[in-house]
């Protein structure tokens, strides 16, 4: 059964996978175990063409990753504030990416009229941020359309991540904190930078406007 054998070469991609490792680094796993210091927490799409530490050049103990779909911030999701809490307060990371990608799933899902049960109120978020923009997008034709609300809405939880209590507190206490809004084009392989290095309210409300002119 084909399903049956793909499992098993995972797990024999695994032994061989240590093998490796252990022969680049014979500390890497004792070292693993003692703690973790990752200096990221990373945002991202759940989606699998986007592996974190594959498109970033990292590894293991690099980045702590809170995946959803769409890579959404909601405020009402203690998942995500959990994550977000622990990184922050307790890993101390100095960074946290959001990265959207260019044909994301969830951002199509939410431009479009079709019905997908529970995933319909996940998406409504993104369905606000293309209506706070809708006199920007309405003049695009429609895959402009779609990569532009890709990068809104990255933009958009960007703006999110600021405005929680956690990260607001981080930097009231002058923790060195920056946020970055990524956007990874699945077609090329490379991320564009949308936003870097907002580390204060005012920087965030610089970047993260949403007034209607
Ligand atoms: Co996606």
């Amino acid at each position: 059964m084909l399903s049956e054998n793909y499992i098993k070469e995972l797990l024999d991609n695994n032994q061989q996978w240590v093998k490796e490792q252990l022969e680049l680094d014979p500390e890497v796993f004792i070292r693993a175990a003692k703690g973790q210091e990752p200096k990221v927490l990373w945002l991202g799409c759940s989606d699998s063409r986007v592996p974190p530490n594959e498109v970033t050049g990292t590894t293991q103990g690099d980045f702590f990753v809170h995946r959803n779909i769409a890579n959404l911030v909601s405020y009402t999701d203690f998942n995500f504030l959990s994550v977000l809490k622990y990184a922050v307060e307790y890993l101390k990371v100095e960074h946290v990416i959001v990265c959207g990608h260019y044909e994301c799933g969830g951002v199509k899902a939410a431009m479009g009229e079709g019905s997908y049960g529970i995933l319909d109120n996940w998406l409504l978020q993104i369905r606000d941020t293309m209506h706070f923009h809708d006199d920007e997008l309405d003049a695009m034709a429609e895959h402009e359309r779609f990569d532009r609300l890709v990068e809104l809405n990255v933009v958009e939880q960007i703006s999110h991540l600021g405005n929680t209590n956690i990260v607001r507190q981080a930097w009231a206490n002058k923790q060195s904190l920056q946020l970055h809004g990524w956007v990874y084009n699945i077609g090329t392989g490379y991320i564009k930078t949308l936003l870097s290095g907002i580390d204060s309210v005012d920087l965030l409300k610089l970047h993260c406007k949403y007034e209607k002119k």
